[in-house]
């Protein structure tokens, strides 16, 4: 076996520092408690999908444009919480990097097999509702609708697409502070939406897998709080002016799934939000809630002022956002390899 040739471990007593970043060397420091509740809450609420009520429904009671309506607000969640794994996993290695506390490591962690869950149920959802395919894409529409919105599918996945490249380019470039205030959107809008949809939903199964992802939701709402309480009043002034300016990319990209896609990121063909509204539409004839227009919102400008009221605190601008009637800081030109907004 050849020597490694850069072999200094008989030179010198003691190692050269550690070039940072790196995960090494390990350590466990432990100062943020609040994150050592939210984990333990995190083992205790474990849930299991394929434990969900599958059986209390049989889709077969449903035509197939239902089901089809159905499918497509699985995919189009599955466009975000279909990322939650990978973009989470991403954040727990830069946790690591930057030798954060064990506690918040394991506090990203934790979201991040969260949302494994959580897309696991998207998965489960589409396959038996379209009969058995692996993703919308392999689905031979059976209804004119259908046909449209395996069109809106292929459309949202280039989008995603184009989210995931700018995501891998932004991460390294941010502090932790500035990558968790752009989550913080995402977990309150999403903690409130399943929590309605749990309520509103008539089958028993959708109830239940909205009150399992809705209760994982709230802890990483806890979880972005709790952080910014720790990092917020020492924050670097030109992380404030990133904050902002990520606050209304997410926003944007946050909006397809809880309000409606917006041109400023989405690009989408002409008819993509008839196509989303009338499909939307059926399901909800079909009993599978989903908040109407002016109830979604009603909802994103709730948590958006739920967002607001915490940022002012630490006198943190918030950005304007005048398609649902918040008035504040004028934010034009995102450059879209800089985004990081998640669910
Ligand atoms: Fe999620
Ligand atoms: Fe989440």
């Amino acid at each position: 076996m050849s020597m490694n040739k850069e072999a200094i471990a008989d030179t010198m007593e003691l190692p050269p520092p550690i070039t940072e970043p790196n995960i090494f060397p390990v350590r466990w420091d432990r100062k943020t408690m609040k994150l050592e509740e939210v984990w333990d809450a995190s083992l205790r609420d474990a849930w299991d999908p394929k434990k969900l009520p599958w059986d209390s429904l049989s889709f077969e009671q449903y035509s197939w444009e239902q089901r089809e309506a159905i499918a497509y607000w699985w995919t189009l969640l599955g466009v975000f919480d279909g990322s939650g794994p990978p973009v989470f996993a991403a954040a727990v290695i830069k946790t690591f990097e930057e030798h954060e506390e064990d506690p918040v490591r394991r506090a990203f962690f934790s979201i991040t097999r969260d949302e494994m869950n959580h897309e696991v149920v998207c998965g489960m959802m589409v396959e038996k509702l379209l009969g058995g395919v692996s993703s919308a894409l392999d689905y031979e529409p059976k209804t004119e609708l259908g046909r449209r919105l395996k069109r809106n599918v292929h459309w949202l996945y280039h989008n995603g697409a184009r989210y995931w490249n700018g995501y891998k380019k932004a991460v390294p470039k941010y502090s932790l502070a500035v990558l968790f205030s752009s989550f913080m959107m995402g977990e309150i809008a999403a903690a409130s939406i399943f929590h309605q949809m749990a309520n509103g939903c008539k089958e028993i199964l959708f109830k239940e897998a909205f009150r399992s992802i809705g209760r994982d939701e709230a802890r990483h709402m806890a979880i972005c709080m709790t952080l910014m309480e720790r990092d917020y009043p020492n924050l670097p002034q030109e992380d404030a002016a990133i904050i902002t300016k990520q606050i209304r990319a997410g926003y944007l990209f946050l909006s397809a799934v809880l309000f409606e896609p917006p041109p400023e990121f989405w690009d989408l063909p002409s008819d993509f939000i008839a196509t989303q509204r009338e499909s939307e539409a059926i399901a909800r004839a079909a009993g599978f809630f989903i908040p109407d227009y002016e109830q979604k919102k009603e909802n994103w400008r709730k948590s958006m002022l739920n967002l607001k009221g915490l940022l002012d605190k630490y006198g943190i601008a918030f950005p304007a956002i005048p398609e649902v009637g918040i008035q504040g800081q004028e934010i034009t030109a995102i450059d879209w390899d800089d985004i990081i907004p998640v669910f």
